[in-house]
């Protein structure tokens, strides 16, 4: 029989095929910490099922070739509008965080670099200038100094604060299994799920690597750094943050600054007050508190309350270059991609992110032609169809909070 020609080919169409491809690739316990979500998966849904209660609005006739795409996020200029999402993507490729950075790079994108990421930031900022440091508030004030200290030395040209996460327990669908560490007791443990995954572990062998489960930007540079649960167990020790300690650390990162996880009005202006460059709409992909809505519900009240004076993005649930235009068009400026470049680097490493990426230039780019519009710069809400109740609008300020009399 002759064999199937495109049985071979890497590439793949659309954010779901690459999914499917990294659900075949990778050990179930991998796949399943990417999958993520928290509790029933609610917020994870929504963040994708709220897009599709959007439609365009499209003209017939208008400018139709050279449109613009490229736009700035925290001074850095970009091919297009969106953004790699720090994600810690310990074990899902031997190249990690190195081979997004290279992706991002070859497709003149900005990358966000987590703190519980796998690979050192020298090495992330070498392999892509516009790094963002990602930084949780965890351990001491000292120790926080020193992370950002390490990023500015390393060229990391921002820094986003996310203070979104919390201790979420329990997934519908259940929670992988993840090593303390890799050795011989875990592989024999995990053997029957990573036997059954060949070419993932082919992937490692090459590499001559084994999944590396620390988490070396928390160290001085050069040290191994704690285990991904060491380090989980010092955020979870650390006291909440204020919004005094978000102005300290503001002020300590003398460079753009991203609030990343805002939800509410009244903590968009917040971020505003604290000096902060941009904030992120965001759930942290449903992986948070279940119940809040999708980021895309909160985009639109937030934008038009602080728009003017802070950068407005967004993430949570882009799939496709239209789920680019649809926040777009509700005042993001850009949006931040996490799963949706996790599902390419697991099926074809640095390749694959970079496919993703085309996918969203190629989706943001046919929708702009077929909506006759010359540039990402032209989008309104009134290119959209949405229904009445779409938007969800948390921390209004009351009337008598900003002193305005009926
Ligand atoms: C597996 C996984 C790990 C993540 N790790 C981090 C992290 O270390 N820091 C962070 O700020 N956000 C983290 N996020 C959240 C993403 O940055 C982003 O907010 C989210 O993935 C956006 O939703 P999407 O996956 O639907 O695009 C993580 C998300 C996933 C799925």
């Amino acid at each position: 029989m002759p064999k199937n020609p495109w049985a071979r080919n890497p590439w793949f169409e659309t954010v779901s095929v690459a999914q499917r491809r990294a659900e075949k690739r990778l050990p179930s316990s991998v796949y399943s910490a990417l999958l993520a979500g928290s509790e029933r998966g609610q917020s994870y849904q929504d963040n994708m099922a709220a897009f599709t209660e959007l439609g365009f609005a499209p003209h017939i006739v208008g400018p139709s070739s050279d449109r613009v795409l490229a736009t700035t996020v925290m001074g850095q200029d970009i091919s297009m509008p969106v953004v790699i999402s720090p994600t810690g993507v310990q074990a899902v490729h031997p190249d990690g965080e190195v081979a997004v950075a290279r992706a991002a790079a070859a497709r003149g994108t900005a990358m966000g670099l987590s703190s519980f990421a796998s690979k050192p930031i020298e090495e992330v900022v070498s392999a892509n200038p516009k790094t963002f440091f990602q930084m949780y508030w965890m351990g001491s004030k000292d120790d926080m100094l020193a992370r950002m200290e390490r990023a500015r030395a390393a060229g990391a040209v921002g820094l986003i604060a996310t203070l979104d996460w919390s201790f979420s327990m329990g997934r519908d669908w259940g929670s992988p299994e993840i090593p303390e560490k890799i050795d011989l007791h875990a592989a024999m443990r995990f053997a029957p799920q990573v036997l059954r995954r060949p070419r993932w572990l082919y992937d490692f062998a090459k590499s001559k690597q084994i999944p590396d489960l620390t988490a070396p930007n928390l160290a001085e540079p050069g040290d191994r750094g704690p285990t991904f649960f060491g380090a989980y167990y010092e955020w979870m020790q650390t006291p909440a943050p204020t919004w005094d300690d978000v102005q300290w650390l503001r002020k300590e990162w003398d460079g753009p600054f991203m609030l990343k996880g805002v939800c509410r009005i009244d903590d968009a202006h917040r971020a505003v007050d604290a000096g902060c460059t941009a904030i992120s709409v965001s759930n942290h992909g449903g992986n948070n508190l279940d119940g809040t809505p999708a980021a895309i519900r909160m985009l639109k009240p937030i934008a038009d309350a602080v728009g003017n004076d802070i950068e407005v993005l967004l993430d949570g649930g882009i799939r496709r270059g239209s789920d680019v235009v649809k926040a777009l068009c509700l005042g993001a400026r850009a949006v931040m991609i996490g799963r949706a470049y996790l599902w390419g680097l697991a099926a074809n490493g640095q390749a694959g992110v970079e496919n993703v990426l085309d996918i969203l230039r190629g989706g943001v780019d046919s929708t702009l032609l077929a909506m006759r519009l010359p540039s990402v710069h032209d989008l309104t809400p009134d290119h959209l169809v949405m229904p009445d109740n779409f938007h969800r609008i948390l921390g209004l300020p009351s009337q008598a909070d900003v002193g305005t009399t009926p």
